[in-house]
């Protein structure tokens, strides 16, 4: 007798900056019907909730767990969706202002902001239905999801997509190398720090995006989660 099908599933989605994690996550959870969670806009609100209170960046080694409930970043499950709110104001492209991508890998290497924010992510997935993506959703924060993906992609691949992305224009040389350097940085924080360092997850499908289309990475992995749930 085969296994029971499964339904509900949590599925995770982890990688490298600008690899199509947020993107390919939120398509994926579009078709199931799923919410989809962003945790690197987690780590962003907070990151946007500090630098808008003005507290200095020399100050956040030591940040405690009260400090960082009073800045007021709040988390709501919705349709599909989890909505960040800071205070009562809903935020969206506050989170991408290159000031926020700049600091943010710093903030995310806390012990205390990772402890904070681990009960806010699996309380999102309590019910299954989710797809989460980031850097240790598989390793860390599900670490029993039913599925587990890591996308990657070339440094000079990931820089375009993100430039295009941001801007709708089609970047030149220049500004490739440039975004490169910042993407670059930002693994090496991410990949070298001591906790919930970025790693492809045990048992991870690990999928190379740079030359497929996105219907292809789409596809790569909707076809996993049929085998999961017939
Ligand atoms: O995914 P995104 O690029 O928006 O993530 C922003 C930053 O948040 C990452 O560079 C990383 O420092 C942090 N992050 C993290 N763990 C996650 C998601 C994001 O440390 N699960």
């Amino acid at each position: 007798m085969g296994e029971t099908p499964k339904t509900r599933l949590i599925i995770t989605v982890d990688g490298p900056a600008g690899s199509g994690k947020t993107t390919t996550a939120k398509e994926i959870a579009a078709r199931l019907g799923y919410r989809h969670l962003d945790s690197g806009a987690l780590y962003r609100a907070l990151t946007y909730a500090l630098l808008k209170a003005g507290i200095r960046k020399s100050d956040w080694p030591r940040l405690t767990s009260d400090d960082l409930s009073g800045l007021g970043v709040r988390a709501e499950a919705s349709v599909g969706v989890v909505d960040l709110y800071l205070g009562g104001a809903l935020l969206g492209d506050e989170l991408r202002t290159p000031e926020v991508t700049r600091d943010v890998a710093a903030v995310a290497k806390l012990r205390v902001v990772r402890i904070w924010l681990l009960d806010i992510q699996r309380n999102l997935g309590l019910h299954g239905s989710l797809v989460a993506d980031g850097r240790d959703m598989g390793s860390v924060v599900f670490p029993d999801a039913d599925l587990k993906v890591f996308l990657v992609a070339s440094l000079e691949e990931r820089a375009r997509r993100r430039l295009l992305q941001d801007t709708g224009l089609h970047p030149t040389e220049s500004e490739v190398v440039a975004e490169a350097a910042r993407i670059h940085a930002r693994d090496a924080i991410d990949s070298a720090r001591e906790l919930s360092p970025l790693r492809c997850p045990e048992g991870a499908l690990e999928i190379d995006t740079t030359k497929l289309e996105f219907e292809e990475q789409v596809l790569a992995i909707l076809t996993r989660v049929i085998d999961l749930t017939e």
